[in-house]
């Protein structure tokens, strides 16, 4: 989280995974059996979304929809939502 809130104060954009090849990624990157692959994060500059594919460019635009805060935080109590 901290690198992501990081690079976007750089002006940079960010883009956590969990769904790639943890098994080529170990072995691309040499990455000893004892450490756990978990996610990974691409750090890049914006692109221009007119280049991208009809059906990315239609994602990149639409609004995004988030959990509500309450289904995260809670208060005073677990699964009492933070109002
Ligand atoms: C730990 C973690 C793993 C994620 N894995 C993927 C993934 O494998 N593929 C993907 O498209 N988005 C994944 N996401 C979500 C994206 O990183 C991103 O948060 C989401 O697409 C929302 O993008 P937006 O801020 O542009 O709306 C993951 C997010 C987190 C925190």
């Amino acid at each position: 989280m901290t690198l992501v809130l990081q690079a976007h104060a750089l002006g940079l954009a960010t883009h956590q995974m969990g769904g790639f090849d943890r098994d080529a990624f170990r072995q691309a990157f040499s990455i000893p059996e004892d450490v756990q692959i978990i996610a990974m994060i691409a750090i890049g500059h914006h692109g221009d979304a007119s280049q991208l594919d009809e059906a990315l460019r239609e994602r990149e635009a639409a609004p995004r929809a988030r959990r509500t805060l309450g289904e995260t935080a809670f208060e005073g109590a677990w699964n009492k939502a933070f109002e």
